[in-house]
């Protein structure tokens, strides 16, 4: 039996608190080692790095999700008992409903509702000295998606519920008040789209077939009952808040814009394709979720190491973005790396790997024709200029943004 390397600190629940994305990262370089344990709350704890353990952490005889997710995740970010807490059976059912809104008809659908908002939104900003792209790109999302899922959002409450849906996110790596308005942005959201679960059930509300709110309305558990409405409106919001979340990337993708000029000119002569490569190349370099939980399923022995039932093991994200093993000079900012380079199920996990059926992201092919179609905008929809401001962002934040949130000045509408 191989003993795996472990971490010198006694507990490393402050290290990543310090050390935040890299936290894997540095220690698979500073052990020599892609598997290391810890100790986290007090807990035994095993840190996975690599495509091949990857593979591991995506087959489902091995691991399970329930009580990986942390309380206080759970009541902020994704919701208590959602999809992402659930395995076997009980996980298809919910899984399935998400992934039947993944067609290509109702992804277009999405498109179109978001080429309206970005139109309506650059007319707003030629009127305005200075923007926060970031907050401005928050809205827009959140407008279409509402549209999108057939949740009636008022114009006038429009920028409060995109606030609390960013808020339910940035609480994921927060404590104190980011916490605590993460937590409370989840209570006002869901009471809200309970509502309009409840409105739909009683035919108060008509919405369109196979729209995310009379899919989500309609979600039965693998008994076959209906689950409640506050759990339909947490899986409801399990669409609509990951979509406004983009605005992360897009800011990011502002920001490699702004500060690769080059690919400007690229992106606008080049295929179609060469958006996409630049879009990965951004789902690559910026950092979103740091690393996904699991516990064992059973006792299991893989490469000589023991996997004991219960243990809570962790798969680095951030870090296989940046291993030079998969991407050469990984902090250069390159699109042509995406070039003729395959993608496995398990060497470019930013929105998590494996099998659409398994845990893998159930909105990675929206956020990437989301992402392809606001760099077009931004690079051939408006002109704008980039005022001085502090770009950088904070690795030991999770999640992270540029600190300004990307000012843009004067901004017009091309053509
Ligand atoms: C799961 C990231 C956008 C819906 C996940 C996971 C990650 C992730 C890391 C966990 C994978 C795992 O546990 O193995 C992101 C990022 C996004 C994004 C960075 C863009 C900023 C979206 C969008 C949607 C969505 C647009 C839906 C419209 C989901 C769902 C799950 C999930 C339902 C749970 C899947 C499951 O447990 O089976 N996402 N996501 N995400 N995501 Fe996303």
């Amino acid at each position: 039996m191989q003993t795996i390397p472990r971490d010198s600190s006694l507990d490393s629940t402050l290290d990543v608190v310090r050390e935040g994305f890299p936290f894997i990262w540095n220690r698979v370089r500073g052990l020599h080692s892609d598997i290391f344990q810890i100790r986290l709350m007090g807990q035994r704890a095993i840190c996975l790095h690599g495509p091949e353990a990857a593979q591991l952490f995506y087959e489902p005889a091995r691991f399970v999700r329930t009580g990986a997710v942390p309380r206080r995740i759970q009541t902020t970010l994704m919701g208590q008992d959602a999809v992402q807490t659930k395995d076997g059976n009980e996980h298809r059912c919910r899984k399935d409903a998400f992934m039947s809104l993944m067609t290509p008809q109702s992804r277009q659908t999405l498109m179109q509702q978001l080429a309206r908002e970005w139109q309506a939104a650059a007319e707003h900003w030629t009127g305005q000295q200075q923007i926060v792209l970031f907050n401005e790109v928050l809205e827009v999302l959140c407008r279409a998606a509402c549209a999108w899922a057939n949740v009636p959002l008022p114009e006038k409450d429009a920028r409060h519920r995109a606030q609390d849906f960013w808020a339910m996110v940035d609480a994921f790596g927060g404590a104190g008040p980011r916490h605590w308005r993460g937590k409370r942005a989840r209570t006002r959201t869901e009471d809200w789209i309970e509502g309009v679960i409840k409105k739909i059930r009683k035919g108060k509300l008509h919405v369109a077939a196979d729209s995310p709110a009379h899919v989500m309305a309609g979600l039965r558990d693998a008994d076959g009952d209906l689950l409640s409405a506050r759990m339909a409106a947490i899986e409801l919001i399990n669409v609509v808040r990951p979509i406004v979340a983009i605005a992360t990337y897009i800011t990011f993708a502002a920001v490699a814009l702004h500060e690769y000029p080059a690919y400007k000119g690229l992106l606008r002569t080049a295929s179609d394709d060469y958006t996409e490569y630049f879009v990965q190349e951004v789902r690559r370099d910026f950092p979103f979720a740091p690393f996904l939980g699991a516990r064992v399923r059973e006792d299991f022995t893989w490469r000589g190491c023991d996997f004991k039932k219960g243990t809570l093991v962790l798969l680095d994200v951030y870090g296989l973005n940046h291993d030079p093993r998969l991407w050469p000079e990984p902090n250069v900012f390159w699109p042509d790396r995406f070039r003729n380079r395959p993608i496995s199920p398990y060497d470019f996990i930013p929105q998590g790997g494996g099998h659409y059926s398994g845990h893998r992201c159930a909105g990675e092919w929206i956020t990437i024709e989301a992402l392809k179609q606001a760099v077009t905008f931004l690079n051939d929809g408006i002109t704008y200029d980039v005022p001085a401001q502090d770009l950088r962002y904070d690795l030991t934040r999770m999640p992270t943004l540029p600190a300004s949130g990307f000012l843009m000045r004067h901004v017009r509408i091309t053509g």
